[in-house]
This record gives C-alpha cells, structure tokens and sequence, in this order.
C-alpha cells in the first residue's frame, strides 16, 4: 500500500519506517528541511534503539523516502497518517496548530479518495474541525480516522513492531477494517486490533496517559509519606506489585515524570474536562503532586548543605526524561538544574545520549562532561537523575576518590542504601530512609 506520514518526529518515524519494513511504500514528510536532509542521508536525528537498521535498509531497498514535499506524498499515498507534535499551549490546552496546517495543506493537495488517518494525540472532538477544514479545501471524498500512538520512546521499535493492542477509532467500517488490515502484520501473536468510533479512540489514548501518570504520582505521594514515617517504598511498592490487581508497571518512585507525553497530556486531559464543564479531580493532583516532586528533590539538597547552595559544585547523571532516549522535553532534569543554578550552584553533568540537547538547552552554563567519572570530579554531591543501565552499577571507590564530598542524592532509587552507607557515601534516595 502506498502510505503517506506527515511528521517525521518519534512518531512519524517510528511508524513510517515500520510502515516500509512491512513491504509498504512509504512517504515521510516533514516541513523541517535540515531534519528531511539528514534522514535521506540514513542521518536518524533521535535515538531510538533498532531505528536507524530499518530506516537504512528501507532507504536503501527503496521503499521509504523522505521528503518536504507534502502535496507529492498526499498524490501518492492511499493513507495519510498525520503525525506532527500537539504541544501545550499556556493554558495546558493541546496547540492544534500543526494539525490544522496539514489537514488543510492536506485538503488543497488531494487529487481522490484517500484514508486521513491522525496519528498524533490529539483532544476528543479534533477529528470533527479537522474533517471540517479538509471539507473546506477539497471536494474529493475521504475517511478520517483516529489511530493513536502507544509506543514508549526508548523502545518505540519493538512497541510499534509489537503492539499490546491497535485503537483504530472509524465511523466508516470499511475504512476501520482497511487500517486494520495494514496493521495485521503486526499483531500476529494475537494483540487485539480495537474498532471503536472517533471519539472513543481520540479519548482512549489519553485515558491511558492519565491512568499510569496516576500510578507515578501514587508511588510519589505514598513516598513521600514513607519519608515521613519512617517506612521503607520499596517494599512497599514490591508488596503492591505482587497483587495481581495492581501490577508491577509504572508504581517506581522518583523526580516525578516528565517528556514529552505525560505532562501535556494530563494538562490537555484537564482542560478538555474544563471545556466540558467537568473538574478532572484526581488529574489536577497528578500534575501538582509531579510538579512537587522535583522541588522535594532539591529541598533534600539543600537541607543537606544548611539551607545554602552557594558555590556548591554538584554532578547530575542523567539529562534525558527517562533512560534509553535522547529527549530533554520536560524532562525532570532540566527543572533540577535550573533551581540549583538559581541557587548559587555550579553544576557539571553527563548523559549517555541527551549531551547535545543538553548543551542546547543549557549552553555554557552547566559543564556537559564526556562521561560519568569527569562529571564527579570535585563534586560536592552526586544527583542521580535519569536511571541509565550505565549508572546502576559504577566503581563508588573510584569516584569516592575524586568527589570532594561523598555525598549521594538518589532521585531514583538505583542504589541499595546500605552497600552505599558502608561504602562510606552519604547517601539519600526517595521514599527510604
Ligand atoms: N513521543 C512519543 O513517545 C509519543 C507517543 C505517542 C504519541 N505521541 C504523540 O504523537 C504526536 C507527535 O509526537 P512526536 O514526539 O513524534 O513529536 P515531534 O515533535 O518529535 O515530531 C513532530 C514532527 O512534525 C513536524 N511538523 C510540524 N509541523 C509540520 C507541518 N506543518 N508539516 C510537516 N511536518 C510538520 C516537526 O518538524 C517534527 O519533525 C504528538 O501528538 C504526541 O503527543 C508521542
């Protein structure tokens, strides 16, 4: 099937090449020209495990191209997925901007029937001003569907490859039963394809945001408390995930979740209930106990130093908003930093994959060390931030030897306090005490 992406970004990538590796012809555009240069050079911009081997082997069997030619793609393809970002807009409302753009740019360039398919998150009731503003450009007649993404950067491959489930939200069946089709290679080992209508779908996804921001959040909260009293999360949390209730995902405590998903979602998901008259009770606690969460983390600090950050020199490992991705966007990290930077500190840091956002977002006001050891050097603490595989288990003689001060502040519980306490560290972590 020939099939059109709008939005080479995690998403629009991830699905277009996934849509190529499955024998599909597939045009991906972006209005990012700089970004669409470096893709037709096999050049991934973001870091996605197993990414870059499919986009080469489909660049080079000819069945992926890259492009910022829009009208072409829509002339070529049957399906067009929309993709592009929804950002927040001051109000926490989605910023809708993009979708118009391209529904409208979508419109203008249609020269038959096509499937118009939005892949991006989008508030219940977009797909109805979209099929409005398609209306409005062309007289060709289409389907538009909602099919929303689930797939967690970091392993954004395998979801797509391998999805828990497909929501295909159609009002027209046949068009629902097409899509479906297209995504059957992917559900061979039985995950359901869900045929819901519009709306549904449009609200299912984030319904399911909501749900394991929620459990975060819980995880904080009752953290929080353990801190308190005395009690210890992690057996907490393994008592909680042994109930088959309840489950082991998404109940770590920490910094608070951030990227480019949960936070907007959840303040998109609030002010679709204000826009309906509806107060989301428990989602306006989601987001004020996450918002809370990374100002705890730097008042543990600063109770530890007297109240006072001045000319302390503080090391964080990990920039990204979660471990094995690129991605700064909200990212815990970039709040911690600036309130210790306000506070007088000086802070040197060191990611895996986030230096070059880091440096971007950050300039010369942090040091962006080329690996964890340099980052401790002369430190008056280390903040662990992002949980990187390459921080569980470091050489702490090593860098107990270089710290001016063996002090640990763990905002995500990779350490055994114990081994760390006779390993001589100071050691704090959240929800154990
Ligand atoms: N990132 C995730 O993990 C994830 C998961 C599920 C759903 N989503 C949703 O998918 C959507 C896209 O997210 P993302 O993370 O891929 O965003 P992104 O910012 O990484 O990518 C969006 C891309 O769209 C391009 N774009 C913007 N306007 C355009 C236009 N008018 N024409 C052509 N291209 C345009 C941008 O240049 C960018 O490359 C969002 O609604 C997001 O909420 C994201």
């Amino acid at each position: 099937m020939n099939i059109g992406v709008i939005g080479t970004g995690y998403v629009g990538l991830v699905a277009g090449s996934c849509f190529a590796e499955s024998g599909n012809d597939v045009w991906c555009v972006d209005n990012d020209a700089a970004k669409v240069e470096k893709l037709k050079a096999g050049v991934i911009p973001i870091y996605e495990p197993g990414l870059p081997e499919i986009v080469d082997r489909n660049l080079r069997e000819e069945r992926l191209t890259f492009t910022t030619d829009l009208d072409a793609a829509v002339k070529k393809s049957f399906v067009i997925f929309i993709a592009v970002g929804t950002p927040p807009t001051p109000s926490g409302a989605a910023d809708l901007t993009a979708i118009f753009e391209v529904a409208a740019a979508i419109g203008r360039s249609m020269d038959r029937y096509k499937i118009i398919v939005i892949k991006s998150t989008v508030p219940v009731g977009t797909s109805e001003k979209v099929r409005e503003i398609l209306k409005k450009h062309t007289t060709h007649p289409f389907d538009l569907l909602s099919n929303p993404e689930f797939l967690k950067q970091g392993a954004a491959v395998e979801d797509f490859m391998k999805p828990d489930r497909v929501v295909v939200g159609a009002d027209d069946v046949r068009a629902g039963e097409l899509l479906r089709d297209l995504y059957a290679p992917f559900v061979r080992t039985g995950s359901p394809v869900l045929l819901v209508d519009v709306r549904t779908a449009e609200l299912l996804k984030y319904a399911a945001n909501a749900f394991l921001a929620a459990r975060i959040s819980f995880m904080n909260e009752i953290a929080n408390l353990c801190e308190t009293v005395g009690a210890n999360v992690d057996m907490i949390r393994k008592g909680l995930a042994e109930d088959s209730r309840i489950g082991p995902a998404f109940l770590f405590p920490g910094v608070g979740y951030g990227g480019s998903c949960f936070p907007k979602d959840i303040k998109a998901l609030i002010d679709t209930g204000r826009q309906h008259n509806y107060e989301m009770k428990i989602l306006e606690s989601v987001d004020a106990v996450n918002q809370n969460q990374a100002v705890r983390f730097v008042e543990k600090i600063r109770r530890h130093f007297g109240g006072d950050l001045r000319d302390k020199r503080l090391a964080v490992w990990g920039l990204a908003f979660k471990p094995r991705t690129n991605d700064m966007r909200d990212a815990p990290a970039i709040k911690i930093i600036e309130s210790l930077l306000a506070a007088g500190s000086t802070v040197a840091a060191y990611d895996p994959e986030g230096m070059d956002e880091a440096k971007r977002i950050f300039g010369d006001r942090i040091q962006l060390t080329s690996n964890n050891y340099g980052c401790v050097e002369g430190a008056d603490a280390l903040l662990i931030v992002t949980e990187w595989q390459a921080f569980r288990n470091p050489n702490f003689e090593r860098m107990k030897s270089v710290m001016r001060h063996p002090v640990v502040f763990d905002g995500r519980n990779i350490y055994d306090p114990v081994q760390l306490r006779q390993s001589g560290f100071t050691y704090y972590s959240v929800g154990r005490t």
